[in-house]
């Protein structure tokens, strides 16, 4: 696992603009796996203005994006589908026929089967970006004792419904289920580059970059299994993390 320090928050979302932009135009094919989350929302106006600017196109790109809360319409503003589409699809020249976020309101089991259809279908992630949960989830998977390799249905940590809560009127809105990539389908993309930053990471980071534990507790901590994994974080949360590394 590398880890790569940036000087601001804004450098990490252009830095990992660029590695994704970069692998566009070396792959114009490319079949991207795509994060929502605040920290990875940043990162999609970069895109938009590298295509604006002519410096990529994505007319043959596909994405199958991450997780999905169970019994959310597309058409929530807080849905994952209708996230990716107001930051992203929406403003590039991307296909969205070729664009797949996990129906919230189809029947789990039929869903599970068309997740694995756009997994698996044709071919593997070339890429995976991802966030980190407070809990320390990749996709939604929570920690706990063991960790699920498939597509599956997961219930929600408690740290994570917190957390998710700010984009709800009332916690009783909070979702606590969600339908989400298994850590071994994150896995089996080519390269990952996870992006993180804030206080609320420092616990999980820290962890994650203090020793070579790769535990079901931490479930970001299988990334040090991958041959190809990044964690791009700031100075400022390095620093909190007690972290020390060469500056990018
Ligand atoms: P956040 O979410 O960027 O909104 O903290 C990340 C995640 O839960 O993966």
């Amino acid at each position: 696992m590398n880890v790569v320090v940036t000087k601001s928050y804004e450098d990490s979302c252009a830095y990992v603009a660029q590695e994704m932009v970069a692998l566009v135009n070396a792959n114009p094919t490319a079949k991207l796996g795509l994060a929502t989350g605040g920290t990875a929302e940043k990162v999609y106006p970069h895109l938009v203005k590298a295509y604006q600017d002519g410096k990529v196109d994505f007319s043959e790109v596909t994405t199958v994006n991450l997780d999905e809360y169970l019994g959310m319409s597309p058409e929530n503003p807080v849905s994952y589908r209708k996230c990716m589409d107001t930051w992203f699809f929406d403003h590039v020249n991307i296909d969205k026929a070729n664009t797949y976020v996990a129906s919230g309101l189809n029947d789990p089991e039929e869903e599970i089967a068309i997740f694995n259809e756009k997994l698996y279908g044709d071919k593997l992630l070339d890429f995976q970006l991802l966030g980190v949960g407070v809990s320390g989830h990749i996709g939604f998977n929570e920690p706990g004792d063991h960790l699920v390799a498939g597509v599956h249905i997961e219930e929600l940590d408690e740290s994570t419904i917190q957390a998710n809560s700010r984009y709800f009127d009332s916690p009783a809105d909070v979702p606590t289920r969600s339908i989400t990539m298994g850590v071994g389908d994150i896995m089996k993309a080519e390269k990952i580059i996870l992006i993180a930053t804030g206080d609320s990471k420092i616990p999980v980071i820290t962890k994650l970059l203090a020793d070579d534990a790769v535990t079901s507790e931490l479930p970001v901590s299988v990334l040090k299994l991958h041959r190809d994994a990044t964690i791009v974080i700031d100075r400022e949360l390095a620093e909190k993390c007690n972290y020390k590394e060469l500056e990018k």
